[in-house]
């Protein structure tokens, strides 16, 4: 059989698959739109148990693209707060703000125009175009393109733009219309979460495909999909303040632009500094730390960064006018800070319950 007459193939079966098998979402439930386009963006890097909360929480309080195009930037980050790659959540209230200014407030039908719209690929136009408007449209995630190579047992490296951008192209091929477009995208995408699983061993046994998948019979699921090595991400070691003065706790506010813009973070230098390196430094900001102990190390993954962070706790003598200084009521209720600081947030946490 060729790729097509297989992914013919696919459709029928995966269609009927998921007919009797698929979860119970929240956004499944009203696939709007703005709903899809909510879940979509949210999950593209976080699990799904860890998006439900988050994305209903989101819903409740900015129901509708009108309301999200004008919320605070401020309240934005915190509703985000936790997900992480905030400048997911900042392209959605710009694309808002495009919509509401362009579209009348009802986002476009066609994957085309969505890709316009900042922070939509063409991994999140195919899910819009074909989950809300039924537009034969595929969405090709990680999770996709696994279930493809193995299906038509291809070696071709998963990391190239060009092996997404094929995919796409013969899933397109024999996309079908409507009531179904919007049932294989889901289809595809929960075959690859559930059955086709990317650590450990597929689950080959229950899958609707196995009749006809290439991997499975050549015994290749575990060198497909090939992904070629990336470049070993940065190591940043860094040091954490958490300064206190007067049961207030001391953040800043980090820039502009760059990494986690504009969210709020406990002051914090470069490298790795010792006890007396880390008086020194708080001495040369003209804080006057009466006794330092240390909090912990910490590690955060960014994408091409990581953070190697040791934490000291200082109580100083006099509120710096360099940094804000609030109660950790207020910073765990009005402030974003990352998850890259969880580890010391949990600090001011613990000391807030008296532990
Ligand atoms: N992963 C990403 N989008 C999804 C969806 N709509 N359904 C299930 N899993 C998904
Ligand atoms: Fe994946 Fe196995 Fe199904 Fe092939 S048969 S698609 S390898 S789960």
């Amino acid at each position: 059989m060729n790729d097509r007459k297989k992914l013919e193939s696919l459709v029928k079966r995966l269609l009927a698959w998921y007919e009797k098998n698929k979860r119970a979402l929240p956004w499944r439930n009203e696939p709007s739109p703005y709903h899809v386009w909510i879940s979509e963006i949210m999950l593209q890097q976080t699990r799904i148990e860890a998006v439900i909360p988050y994305y209903e929480r989101f819903l409740q309080e900015l129901p509708d693209i009108a309301a999200l195009a004008s919320v605070s930037d401020d309240r934005l980050m915190k509703l985000w707060e936790g997900l992480g790659y905030y400048s997911r959540a900042r392209n959605l209230k710009k694309a808002a703000c495009t919509v509401m200014e362009k579209y009348d407030g009802q986002l476009p039908d066609t994957a085309e125009e969505l890709r316009r719209l900042s922070g939509i690929g063409d991994y999140t136009a195919g899910a819009i175009a074909s989950i809300s408007f039924g537009r034969p449209e595929p969405a090709v995630d990680g999770n996709v393109l696994r279930v493809i190579m193995r299906y038509l047992g291809k070696t071709d490296d998963i990391a190239l733009q060009a092996t997404k951008k094929e995919t796409a192209a013969s899933l397109r091929a024999v996309y079908p219309s409507g009531e179904s477009a919007k049932n294989l995208t889901q289809a595809i995408m929960e075959l690859g979460e559930s059955v086709c699983i990317p650590n450990g061993q597929p689950k080959c046994g229950i899958c609707p495909l196995s009749a006809f998948c290439s991997a499975k019979a050549e015994n290749l699921t575990d060198s497909i999909p090939f992904k070629s090595p990336k470049k070993p991400r940065k190591q940043e070691p860094k040091t954490v303040f958490l300064l206190s003065c007067r049961g207030n706790y001391a953040i800043c506010q980090r820039p502009e632009t760059g990494l986690l813009a504009k969210l709020w973070e406990f002051p914090n230098a470069q490298g790795k500094l010792s006890e007396e390196e880390a008086i020194r430094h708080l001495s040369s900001l003209d804080l006057s730390p009466v006794g330092i102990t240390p909090c912990g190390d910490a590690v955060h993954i960014f994408t091409h960064i990581e953070w190697h962070m040791t934490g000291y706790a200082a109580e100083c003598l006099y509120p710096s006018e360099r940094f804000v200084w609030k109660s950790a009521e207020e910073i765990l209720s009005d402030y974003a800070i990352p998850s890259a600081f969880r580890a010391y947030v949990s600090c001011i946490k613990k000391e807030q319950k008296g532990l």
